[in-house]
């Protein structure tokens, strides 16, 4: 007999220990089905392996498992799957080159009696599916084709298809475009009428009294309450998390910029369809200033960013810092002439995974005189200097041996944002730098960035979060299709005006 009222799920003291470092610990979680359950929580607190543990990635130190009431060992995923439970990560999981339907139904591909795949059986049940919650997707398209938004939505769906009741999104948002976040509310709303249960990782505190019934806060690894949304307020969020209070808006004094430091003239860049993605695009950033370009993803931003940093090949048009010409220079060339990168996608550009905090730290300074001597690493250097950088930019935990791959998404950002400031750049170019992070670490990436400025260095903030380009940046440049279509001061700049600008309305 099935009890109503009895919480679809519930993990009981969960404790979970990497070495002497403890993750999780003694956390409890009741889940009801039907609800959203938001997991709240700094960099590093505890919430993705709390969910990794549910999803039988990883094995608790100690501690229970009940679904419906039943006690369960989730050993691997694969069990975690027969038990409806399905997780779509924080760093999607997608074979590039498959299609939609190919990954969809990876791993439990319909078949005939003679083994053959029923292909178009699994296309209708795709479908089917989608339109049921709202989840438009193209079966056909090639993951590589299809945005960040659409590949979520491949990923819910994969999960879907294997039966999941307990749904576990860990920051479904960061990636997201404000459409896309709202789109992805209705899903949400859709899957709980179904009685499906969500579990919602997110930092964006908005998000979490939108979208959310309750909320369970941790902090470093210890849970520290559950609450209804509706009772509290975004501070009393973000300070009970954090433990302390947390500044939404940073104080910054009047910009003084100085002479230009980055010129763009006429830039044109193809996309990888060899469409032309950035247009004739002209742009100057001056010593002293923030200069941050809005505008909604698919833009043109990631070519322009590719082309700046030496990744992508200019077609025509040049760009010059401090007056040499760097276009279509390597990226070790660019960065030699002191100008440092905060990638969009950190784990492809920003870090080598495998490698430890220290060894990242030192990537492209490696055999510098004062970290190498005859090709030997100068070990006691490299570690009093990762030492400083950890203590300086609160990288968790303090442990500079660590892999990058086993740091929080968003100590990763730390340990990127820590070598590049480090540099001593002219100019900072920062894309999406607090993508991912929690409130303290956003406010700590933007005072950064804002003392950055202050040293008199040029720094260029791409953002799709407008708010973010509105509070930093001192002059907002809009790009739509690949165009500048206006530069505002940001002291002047209104919201709505802005966003028809991104929308292509003209002034
Ligand atoms: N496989 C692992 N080996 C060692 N330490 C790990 C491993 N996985 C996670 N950790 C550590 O456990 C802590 C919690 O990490 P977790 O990824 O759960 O944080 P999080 O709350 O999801 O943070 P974020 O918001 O940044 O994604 C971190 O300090 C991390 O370095
Ligand atoms: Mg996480």
């Amino acid at each position: 007999m099935e009890n109503k009222k009895m919480p679809a799920l519930e993990m009981r003291n969960i404790t979970k220990k990497f070495g002497d470092f403890v993750a999780n610990d003694n956390l409890n979680l009741i889940v009801q089905k039907g609800e959203v359950h938001a997991l709240l929580g700094e960099n590093g607190a505890g919430k993705t392996t709390l969910m990794n543990i549910l999803y039988g990635l990883y094995t608790p130190t100690s501690g229970d498992i009940f679904l419906n009431g039943v006690r369960t060992n989730i050993l691997n995923p694969k069990i975690a799957i027969e038990n409806k439970i399905g997780m779509v990560h924080q760093h999607f999981m997608l074979v590039k080159n498959f299609t939609v339907t190919e990954n969809i139904i990876l791993g439990k591909e319909k078949k005939n009696k003679l083994g053959k795949l029923l292909l178009r059986k699994s296309k209708k049940d795709i479908v089917a599916l989608s339109k049921k919650y709202g989840l438009l997707v193209n079966p056909d398209d090639k993951i590589e084709d299809i945005t960040v938004g659409m590949q979520q939505r491949v990923e819910i769906l994969k999960a879907l298809y294997r039966g999941a009741d307990i749904l576990i999104l860990d920051e479904p948002t960061a990636v997201l475009t404000p459409q896309e976040i709202k789109e992805l509310g209705i899903i949400v709303k859709n899957l709980t009428a179904e009685k499906k249960s969500i579990i919602f990782i997110s930092h964006k505190l908005k998000e979490i009294t939108q979208f959310a019934d309750r909320c369970t806060i941790i902090r470093r690894g210890k849970l520290i309450d559950t609450l209804n949304v509706t009772d509290v307020t975004e501070h009393e969020l973000a300070s009970k998390m954090v433990g302390r209070e947390v500044n939404f808006k940073i104080e910054k004094k009047k910009a003084n910029p100085q002479k230009p430091i980055l010129k763009i003239e006429n830039l044109v860049v193809k996309n990888n369809m060899g469409l032309v993605a950035v247009n004739k695009l002209s742009l100057e950033v001056k010593a002293g200033e923030i200069l941050g370009i809005a505008g909604i993803d698919g833009n043109g931003q990631s070519e322009f960013v590719e082309a700046i940093t030496g990744l992508r090949k200019a077609e025509s048009g040049k760009f010059s810092i401090s007056e040499v010409d760097l276009t279509n220079k390597t990226p070790r060339e660019i960065f030699l002439n002191k100008v440092a990168h905060i990638p969009e996608d950190r784990q492809k550009f920003g870090l080598v995974m495998d490698f430890s905090v220290k060894e990242n730290f030192i990537l492209q300074t490696h055999s510098y005189a004062e970290f190498s001597d005859k090709g030997f690493l100068k070990n006691k250097n490299v570690e009093d200097f990762a030492n400083k950088l950890v203590a300086k930019f609160d990288v968790r935990p303090t442990n500079i041996n660590k892999k990058a791959r086993d740091l929080s998404g968003g100590n990763q950002q730390k340990v990127i944002i820590a070598r590049e400031v480090t540099h001593d750049p002219q100019l900072l170019i920062a894309v999406q730098p607090t993508r991912g992070l929690d409130v303290g670490a956003i406010e700590f990436v933007h005072k950064s960035l804002i003392k950055q400025r202050d040293e008199g260095k040029a720094v260029l903030l791409v953002s799709l979060e407008l708010d973010e380009v509105m509070n930093i940046a001192d002059r907002i440049a809009v790009i739509f299709e690949g165009e500048i279509v206006g530069i505002v001061d940001a002291k002047k700049a209104d919201i709505n005006q802005l966003g028809l600008m991104m929308s292509g309305g003209k002034l």
